[in-house]
């Protein structure tokens, strides 16, 4: 039989799944189903919390208590990871603010990144970010953009080794040096990766993901809904009717399924200002997941529309 480039991933894709499957995706009832980060095998609920531009909302009491709301919703939901940059404007602070509110809920998962191209102010603009959040240590730090990667990755391992922070990872985003960021994570010894990957992005299925598995690196997804764009265009239409056999009430639950059963996505971290919008993202971690069939169906389906 030829082996046309969509037989190819699938197969791989099958070996994959073959390999990851073991560990449930069928979370307790109602609780968010849990995959371990590789390099330790701590078990990471799959739906995170992003920060940019939906906590940057300056000093604002409102709108803090609003993002305070969000991230208590979150906690209930049985979510972990919060990510966040000294990118972000001050979603930094906010998320501190609502942190210090909520009474630092010992399930967080502090997950922030270093960005400045000065390799020497890494370890004070860290130290910065820590301050803000009000926390002893952070969990993960990643290298922003792959922004002067080099010297911060060296701080970071450093830092590691020295116990100042559980774990070390690298981002990019919207396919940018895909190049770059493969030799990365075949040379480095890095805990973490992040990228986008979504219905209709899905370049990262390729290369990336099958090398994440290989190595043993988790993965986190960014722009899961490429930045609200995707949920907002599917708004208008019917939800499939065969969707209801994932158990998924919404477009945002559907399309986070397609990300979350890839297996060798560890989490996403959709970002949202809404209460409902958070829960709603936390349900789809749990219950049924597609299967490489289903899953094909989505993206087909979402790309026709
Ligand atoms: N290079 C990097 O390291 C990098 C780059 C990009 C992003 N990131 C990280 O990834 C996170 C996520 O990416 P993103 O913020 O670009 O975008 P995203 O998560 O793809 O989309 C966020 C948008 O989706 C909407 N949304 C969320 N849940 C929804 C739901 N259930 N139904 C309908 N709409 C929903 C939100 O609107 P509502 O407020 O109305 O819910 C918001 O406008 C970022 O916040 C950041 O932490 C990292």
């Amino acid at each position: 039989m030829r082996t046309t480039r969509r037989t190819f991933v699938r197969a791989s894709l099958a070996t994959a799944a073959a390999a990851l499957l073991p560990i449930s995706l069928h979370a307790q009832e109602g609780s968010p189903a849990r995959r371990p980060i590789p390099s330790t095998r701590e078990a990471m609920p799959i739906v995170g919390l992003g920060t940019w531009i939906t906590f940057n909302v300056g000093g604002d009491p409102v709108l803090r208590d609003e993002c305070a709301d969000v991230m208590a919703a979150f906690f209930e939901a049985g979510g972990r990871m919060i990510d966040s940059s000294p990118m972000y404007g001050s979603s930094q602070p906010v998320v501190g603010y609502g942190l210090q509110k909520l009474g630092r809920p010992s399930t967080l998962f502090s997950a922030e990144k270093v960005w400045t191209s000065s390799a020497t102010a890494g370890p004070t603009q860290i130290e910065q970010s820590r301050r803000f959040w009000g926390v002893p240590k952070f969990d993960l730090v990643q290298v922003h953009n792959l922004l002067a990667w080099k010297a911060h990755l060296q701080t970071l391992f450093q830092m590691k080794a020295a116990g100042a922070v559980r774990y070390a990872g690298i981002t990019t985003s919207e396919g940018r040096r895909h190049d770059l960021l493969e030799q990365i994570m075949r040379n480095e010894p890095i805990d973490f990766v992040q990228f986008s990957y979504n219905v209709v992005d899905r370049e990262a299925e390729q290369r990336l993901l099958p090398l994440a598995s290989e190595r043993g690196i988790a993965v986190i997804i960014n722009r899961p809904f490429r930045q609200g764009a995707l949920t907002h265009r599917l708004k208008g239409e019917p939800l499939p009717e065969w969707a209801i056999e994932l158990g998924v009430s919404s477009w945002a639950q559907l399309v986070l399924k397609f990300i979350l059963s890839h297996p060798a996505v560890t989490i996403a971290i959709p970002a949202t200002t809404r209460v409902d919008h958070v829960r709603e993202n936390l349900a789809a971690a749990a219950g049924p997941m597609p299967d490489l069939a289903m899953r094909e169906r989505i993206s087909a389906y979402v790309q026709a529309l």
